[in-house]
């Protein structure tokens, strides 16, 4: 993250510089008609891998649909964990987000429906690991994602996407850098290990960073603890250290490890559907609850 920002602005005096250029969209004139709907788009992220964001992002996703929202998982992890756990075979991966990432091709073109009424994908491919080499030294190459999601409602549409999802990559690389400058606000997956602050504080200085530099509007929307183990102390301990040192951005909510949550991917089905009445079930539906209640929250202001 860091070598991102420093290779950006080394070549200019640092208080006139946006590290990553402009937006494409700083230079547009007002929209003068029908404006149209703007999604609310959150990030799942944090640079360790196996904490829960593809489950997080996939079910979070099932249960704001099942609320009415129509939600775009946008798959950002080269692994595409997120496109495999809702049934998305990998040749039908024709168009994915590493295509609209570096090419001209809108968001729309790479968006499939999913089983899951009102959810869909746009997935991605291993060619995604390539993206820094390929648009790394681009001016724009920070804010190819809030360009492509700008325009993702535009025009007479059937699909009006209310909520975009983002599954971040376990890096804080520049796939990620692009999620943050694009979204509204973060979600943090936190695993209730010993080391489940370590690594934290790296990532809420990236967010500080993006935010002063490329996108001053992200917040942090929660941290959920995840893969809580009840049978085991140190499950409980993470949760006490993680809540005294958080304090209100930890969510109530704490997802416990459950087999059902990780047999469903094998599936293709989130956890909702493969198992609605399960523990993991349950619990990812009282998180979009509260997501929902502090989204509410946050609109009124
Ligand atoms: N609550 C849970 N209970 C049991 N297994 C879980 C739970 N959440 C995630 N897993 C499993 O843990 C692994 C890592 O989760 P994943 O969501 O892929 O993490 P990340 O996207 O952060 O790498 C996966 O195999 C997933 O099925
Ligand atoms: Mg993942």
């Amino acid at each position: 993250m860091s070598e991102i920002l420093k290779s950006a602005d080394a070549d200019a005096p640092p208080s006139q510089v946006i590290p990553f250029g402009k937006p494409d969209s700083a230079n547009d004139p007002a929209p003068t008609l029908r404006e149209p709907v703007r999604p609310r788009i959150l990030a799942v992220a944090n640079q360790k891998g196996g904490v829960g964001k593809t489950t997080t992002a996939i079910n979070l996703g099932t249960a704001l649909a099942a609320t009415g929202e129509t939600v775009l998982i946008v798959d950002l992890d080269p692994q595409g964990n997120a496109s495999t756990g809702l049934g998305i075979e990998r040749r039908a991966r024709r168009t994915s987000t590493y295509d609209v990432l570096t090419g001209n091709v809108p968001m729309r073109s790479a968006v499939l429906p999913t089983a899951v009424p009102r959810l869909h994908i746009a997935p991605s491919t291993m060619d995604l690991s390539g993206l820094e080499l390929e648009i790394g030294q681009q001016r724009d190459r920070a804010f190819r994602l809030r360009a492509a999601l700008a325009t993702l409602n535009d025009g007479a549409r059937e699909i009006v996407f209310t909520y975009v999802l983002v599954d971040c990559p376990p890096s804080l690389n520049l796939i990620t850098i692009n999620a943050m400058a694009a979204a509204n606000a973060i979600l943090v997956p936190l695993q209730c290990e010993f080391f489940a602050l370590e690594g934290l504080s790296q990532l809420l200085q990236t967010v500080e960073q993006v935010r002063t530099s490329l996108n001053p509007q992200l917040s942090i929307h929660g941290i959920v603890l995840t893969m809580f183990d009840a049978r085991n102390n140190l499950s409980s301990q993470v949760v006490a250290d993680v809540r005294q040192f958080m304090g209100s951005a930890v969510y109530e909510t704490v997802i416990p490890r459950n087999v059902r949550v990780s047999e469903a991917p094998s599936y293709g089905k989130p956890v909702l559907v493969y198992d609605l009445k399960c523990v993991g079930s349950e619990a990812y539906l009282r998180l979009a609850t509260e997501i929902i209640q502090r989204e509410r929250a946050l609109k009124a202001g």
